[in-house]
């Protein structure tokens, strides 16, 4: 037996886990201290009631012999596609419903779409990034090919003649900057993959931030997209389904590459390694995309919106540089004076006892860079923010 070897090849990631080790020494050394912890994307608000009810529902049908599910199609239920299909049409994007796939999340389907593609390709990671990306790629011995963004691109990195990539991830609104393509920006990546052959992966995770009616939520929303843009999308955000896991893929009928089908392709690849997601999850799904669905989960948005806001408003009054937040549950701010991301992240800790994320653990390009989480509780929110600025004043 011969081990993936491409393993030793990860560079280790000690970005949580370094975080972890300087939290749990800075706890030992001070019990009684209460840290605002703005460092994990992980939502703090509960489900929506609708989705509760739909969940319980699903629960008490399994319950019944007239109502009871055994498999599901490999592919997702219909109600949810149909539901899916329905918010792409309100966007103004008209999807076959066999375009639609449900997903048990989007980091499931982000490592596992890449067995459609060939381990000769490359793969362009726009930095600083998810670290996922770079990593899904490397265990399958993919060149990955790091493309920086810095403040002068407003961390929105565009294609060049020279630039020479096979698969291409855009993530936007993007974790960790907040930064989001606007229509003309994701043209132009649009018309290169086309002109290229490559194929783009829209991780969309975070489109329901999006407040300005100006930028797309959706790769779909471009012309040209069909042909070049796998879409993978995440209820864990959008609807807190982080510890519920549910999400949904789009990969349009006429995405061909040397005569194959990836559509046809992706719908083999499903009935073969998945048996799909649980009847009474995509229930609770489904329950999202009903009006008042709709309506409960922007409830949570606004909150951690309006988190952004308070955050955002000691930045200003801080004269501190930025981006993010207004469209986008991070923040993504230089560091002050200068300084490198883990010594900001020290003196946070030690002297305002607030917990971020120092930028350099999203690559490179990122050191002298922080990321702030907005998915955290508003109190703590407004309490941190008044830290910041007693501290950076
Ligand atoms: C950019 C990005 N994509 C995907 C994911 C994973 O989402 P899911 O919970 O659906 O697996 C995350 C999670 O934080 C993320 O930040």
């Amino acid at each position: 037996m011969i081990p993936n070897h491409h393993y030793d090849e990860l560079v280790s990631s000690y970005l949580f886990y370094n975080i972890d080790q300087k939290v749990s020494a800075y706890v030992k050394d001070h019990p009684d201290a209460k840290l605002y912890k703005m460092g994990i994307g992980d939502v703090t608000l509960p489900l929506a009631d609708v989705v509760i009810k739909a969940l319980h529902e699903g629960v008490d049908d399994q319950s019944k012999k007239a109502t009871f599910h055994g498999y599901l199609p490999e592919v997702g239920a219909d109600f949810l596609r149909e539901a899916v299909q329905g918010h792409y049409k309100e966007r103004g994007v008209d999807l076959d419903i066999g375009e639609i796939f449900v997903s048990s999340g989007a980091s499931d389907e982000l490592s596992h779409i890449l067995n459609l593609f060939d381990k000769k390709n490359s793969a362009l990671v726009m930095e600083p990034a998810y670290p996922a990306y770079v990593d899904a790629n490397v265990m399958e011995g993919r060149e990955i090919i790091h493309l920086p963004s810095s403040r002068d691109n407003g961390f929105l990195p565009m294609p060049t003649d020279d630039l020479k990539a096979d698969l291409i991830y855009i993530c936007s609104p993007n974790n960790p900057t907040g930064a989001v393509f606007n229509k003309e920006q994701l043209k132009a990546w649009v018309d290169y993959a086309n002109a290229h052959n490559s194929v783009i992966i829209f991780d969309a995770a975070y489109e329901c931030f999006i407040a300005d009616p100006e930028l797309p939520h959706s790769i779909f929303e471009i012309p040209g997209a069909r042909t070049c843009a796998i879409e993978i999308c995440s209820f864990s955000k959008t609807a807190g389904f982080t510890g519920t896991r549910c999400g949904y893929t789009v990969i349009g009928k006429d995405l061909e590459r040397e005569g194959m089908n990836l559509n046809a392709m992706w719908v083999r690849n499903r009935t073969t390694r998945s048996n799909g997601v649980s009847y009474i999850i995509q229930k609770g799904a489904a329950a999202v995309f009903t009006p008042e669905g709709q309506e409960q989960i922007q409830k949570n948005i606004d909150v951690y919106r309006n988190n952004a806001k308070v955050v955002m408003a000691a930045l200003d009054e801080l004269g501190l540089w930025y981006c993010g937040g207004k469209n986008s549950p991070y923040i993504w701010m230089a560091c002050p004076d200068g300084m490198d991301s883990w010594t900001f992240f020290d003196k946070l800790l030690n002297e305002a006892q607030i917990v971020g994320t120092p930028g350099e653990g999203f690559g490179d390009c990122g050191e002298g860079y922080f990321r702030f989480s907005m998915f955290g509780d508003p109190d703590d929110t407004k309490e941190a923010a008044r830290r910041l600025v007693e501290l950076l004043k």
